[in-house]
Order: C-alpha cells, then structure tokens, then sequence
C-alpha cells in the first residue's frame, strides 16, 4: 500500500474516543492508536523476520518494561556484568524498541538494518495481525499476559499521563464499559491474550507464554524459564554465582523505579520514563473498580475464554 492509498483506506476506519482524550481507530479486527496506524501498516507490509529474532509482545501495560529489562539481562549476561548494565543508565524501552513506533513510525530514526542478529525486539500487536514472516520464520516470540482488570486499571493512570491530566476517577465507569466492549488501544483484550495463548499451545517452541502475576510469584522459576526459551539457559555455575538472583534484583520495579534515568528522564516521543512505573503490583483494580465490575468482568472472561484453558483469577 503507498502512501496515498494509505490516507484513503485510514480515512474510512470507525474511529472512536478514549475518555481521557487519546483517540483510537478500528483496523482489521483491532483498535489501534490513531497516532500509530502508519507504523502499524508498514510493519505489517514491510517487516522481515529473522529466525535469530525474538519478539516480545505484549498487550500494553501488561509488564512490557520488565520484561524488556528481563530479556535484555539474558541476552547480555556475558558482554555486561550487573555492575555495569547499560540498565542502570538506560531505560529498558530504548534498549529494546517497539517495531511499530519506533522502527517504522512516522518520523523514527532508528534503523532495523543498524541492529546486529541475534535481534531481540517488541510489539504489542495481536498474533493474528503480525506480520506474516513472524509466523513463517522460526523467529520466537514470548508473550507477556497479565489479568484484565489491573491492565485496565495501569492503562488508565498511563493514559491519564499521555493526555497531561491528572488520572480522574470518574472516568472509570465510561472507559471499562468500552473495555468491555472491546474498544481499547490493541483490545479487544480477550482476543489478544487468545490468539497468543492459542499458539503457545500450538507451538511451545516458538511462543512462549507468560503471565505477570506467575512471574510476580516465582520470579526465578519464570526468568529461568524465559531465558532457556531464549536458548540461553543459566548453567548449573551461574545458579550457585547467584547470577540470577542478581539480574532479578536488576531488573526489579523498585531497582528500576529509582534510577537516575527512570525518574528524570524522557523517552524520544517526550514522555518522562517514570511514566512506566507506577505500583507494579497485583490486584490494585480493587481499589477502584466496584463488585459489579468484576461481576461483568469474570463473565466475559468465562465466556471468551472457554474452553481454552486460559484464566484469570481475581482474587
Ligand atoms: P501498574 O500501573 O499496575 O503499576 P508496561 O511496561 O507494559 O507499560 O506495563 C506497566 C506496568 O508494569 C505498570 O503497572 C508498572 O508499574 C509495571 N512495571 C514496570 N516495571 C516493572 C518491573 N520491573 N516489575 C514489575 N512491574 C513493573
């Protein structure tokens, strides 16, 4: 599609209003950030995958940021010792970029052909909307899950961020009723975390399922896991150096959250990088959200979900 074509078919998409303000539009089965349609397109037409590649996709604010620290700690381990991470000067967002914002979105800078391979980038697309080269390569891809409501919940505060307002709560009711619905930045939610759970399922060693909270419980277990799907296990001499016990402490919320470049700092597109750490806890929606909420909530999940096998509990 050239450029001209692009502003036509972008001129008829159903477009809709977040309540904070962001406006959002509805392409191929999806809601997208109207800002970032461009970069979706084009990645979707132009992206080239290498089977070396790893892909880390998310639904946003489902931990992103840590599992961008988490992987690059991995892939790293043996060019940086933990003392000397690029992570404690840098933020995680601009050691391992977004394809469709950063590579091929209007005005990027940053050049696909620049990175050396082993290549470890991210996305929040939905499976089915990847482009077709990540799924005829033998690239991987790790999928990093977290429950509906403290997404929503996180989303909410960011979005509140990007519109240079405070977070306002009497927004809530409108904007989870869209959730809801479906109409959020990559939702419909459930059909996100599906189509990545279903070929997890299908594929174990292409696409590696995550989930926020398992890792927020066992952190070990999962990073363990995480880095063997990389290909790049920790040896039995690594575990009894506490290499991984050291990494995690690195990429931990708290570690991450008071670093001089987290809390100071801005991203490219002027966004400060606290913006990424809020609370990083599980469950927070239960400060807002009210029992009919997640009534509504635990019926649609049982409904999208049923009979896959993936759930949420909201305990
Ligand atoms: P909360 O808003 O619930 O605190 P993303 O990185 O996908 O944008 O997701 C942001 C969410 O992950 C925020 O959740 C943020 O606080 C949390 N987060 C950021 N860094 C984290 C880390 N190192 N460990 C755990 N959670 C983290």
């Amino acid at each position: 599609m050239g450029e001209e074509e692009m502003e036509e078919v972008l001129k008829t998409l159903p477009v809709e209003k977040l309540p904070e303000g962001i406006d959002i539009c509805f392409y191929e089965g999806h809601w997208y950030r109207s800002v970032f349609i461009h970069g979706i397109i084009k990645f979707q037409q132009h992206f080239k995958a290498q089977d070396t590649d790893l892909i880390l996709a998310t639904f946003p604010k489902s931990g992103t940021t840590w599992l961008k620290a988490l992987a690059f700690t991995i892939a790293n381990r043996n060019n940086y010792p933990v003392s000397e991470s690029p992570l404690l000067i840098t933020n995680p967002h601009s050691l391992i970029n977004f394809l469709e914002f950063d590579f091929y979105g209007k005005n990027s800078i940053l050049k696909l052909e620049d990175l050396p391979s082993p290549r470890v980038l991210a996305t929040h697309m939905p499976h089915s909307a990847l482009p077709t080269s990540i799924k005829n390569s033998n690239c991987r891809v790790v999928y990093l899950c977290r429950n509906p409501l403290d997404v929503f919940i996180s989303f909410r505060h960011f979005a509140a961020k990007l519109s240079n307002k405070p977070f306002d709560p009497s927004l809530i009711k409108e904007s989870f009723d869209m959730f809801c619905r479906g109409v959020s930045t990559y939702g419909p939610f459930w059909d996100h975390a599906l189509e990545y759970w279903t070929a997890s399922q299908e594929r174990p060693n292409k696409v590696l399922f995550l989930k926020y909270e398992d890792m927020k419980e066992d952190p070990i277990s999962h990073f363990k896991v995480l880095a063997k799907f990389m290909g790049l296990p920790f040896s039995v001499e690594e575990e009894s150096q506490g290499v991984i016990e050291e990494a995690l402490k690195l990429c931990s919320f708290n570690n991450l959250k008071d670093s001089e470049v987290n809390k100071y700092e801005k991203n490219r597109r002027g966004h400060p990088y606290n913006m990424f750490f809020r609370k990083g806890e599980v469950g927070d929606w239960a400060n807002y959200l009210t029992p009919s909420m997640l009534e509504r909530m635990n019926k649609l999940m049982e409904e999208k979900f049923a009979g896959s096998g993936l759930n949420f509990k909201f305990s």
